[in-house]
């Protein structure tokens, strides 16, 4: 039998529709417990029913730690997770969702530029929430949207100081981050989470930067391609003692769930950390954006994996 995966019990305490098509929810302890910690901008997954799974971030601040605030868009031609919680979720609906991970490592001194596009601000609005808790002043959101942008009411202390500068793409061009970026110098800290246009743009802005002065939050997987040609493989598990012959056509997922393992897939493309698993014999095919290369030596996101030898041993 499949073992359950960990989750925390919580329950929907309120809803509510901040702009259209986007829901808000607060999600807390059924007994009003304080809730596992996090960082701003952290991700949970929720577990919205067998075999869906789907990852947030969090955009309340962490000191506010009796409640888990996410917003959620409804994407009508996406993979089903967004359209659940728009029509399925609702005051009182218990939710068991993963411990918060990741999360936007701030610089104290430096400036933070936070880059959003539409959605896409919500690690930004934790992490804004946060910085003026700490009394702190160094930060600047560039917020492009179509039309208006969603939940300004969270940081409406940060547009009251002049610390945003909105972009309305319905009306005028997409901003240039380049331009944006130019203006801070070579001290500030950047950060970027919307669509794969937005972060494509960023990448390719901030490509001489060094790696601890820009941040990509990707919320949409890059297109992954199943090698059609792999060769099979023996998936071990090694504290279950199950295997199984990985073949193409079925790829690694597929043979997890063959041997009902315990592994949470969410966003299945890479990127959210969701399905991070240590792995003890391979070597594996890394085709994740989530783990540096001193992580991937023990760690794997099984989701997008494949392995470069005949024995992919995992420890679960
Ligand atoms: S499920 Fe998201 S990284 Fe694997």
């Amino acid at each position: 039998m499949a073992k359950p995966i960990k989750t925390v019990q919580t329950v929907v305490t309120a809803v509510d529709e901040p702009a259209r098509g986007v829901k808000r929810l607060v999600l807390a302890d059924p007994d009003d417990w304080e809730l596992p910690p996090f960082r701003p901008g952290a991700h949970i997954d929720l577990h919205l029913a067998k075999g869906l799974v789907r990852t947030y971030s969090l955009c309340n601040e962490p000191t506010d730690n009796r409640r888990y605030e996410i917003a959620v868009k409804c994407e009508a031609d996406g993979r089903g997770g967004s359209r659940f919680v728009h029509e399925e979720l609702r005051v009182g609906t218990a939710l068991g969702v993963s411990l918060p991970r990741g999360g936007l490592k701030t610089h104290d001194q430096a400036l933070n530029v936070f880059i959003a596009g539409g959605i896409g601000v919500t690690p930004f609005v934790s992490a804004i929430r946060d910085l003026r808790e700490k009394g702190r002043t160094n930060y600047v959101l560039h917020w492009a949207s179509s039309g208006h942008p969603v939940l300004p009411g969270m940081v409406a202390d940060a547009f009251a100081d002049g610390h945003v500068h909105l972009y309305n793409t319905a009306i005028e061009p997409r901003p240039s981050l380049a331009a944006i970026l130019k203006q801070y110098g070579d001290e500030a800290g950047a950060f970027c989470c919307g669509p794969t246009s937005m972060l494509d743009a960023f990448d390719a802005a901030t490509a001489s930067w060094p790696a601890e002065r820009k941040h990509v939050e990707r919320f949409t997987p890059p297109a992954f391609a199943r090698d059609d040609n792999a060769a099979p493989y023996t998936l071990v598990l090694a504290q279950s003692k199950k295997e199984i012959v990985v073949r193409p056509e079925i790829g690694l997922v597929g043979a997890l769930e063959e041997l009902e393992a315990d592994v949470s897939v969410s966003c299945a493309g890479g990127i959210c950390g969701s399905c991070r698993t240590r792995w003890l014999e391979g070597p594996p095919i890394h085709n994740d954006s989530v783990l540096s290369p001193m992580q991937r030596q023990h760690e794997v996101m099984v989701c997008v994996a494949g392995c470069a030898g005949p024995r992919l041993v995992l420890d679960i």
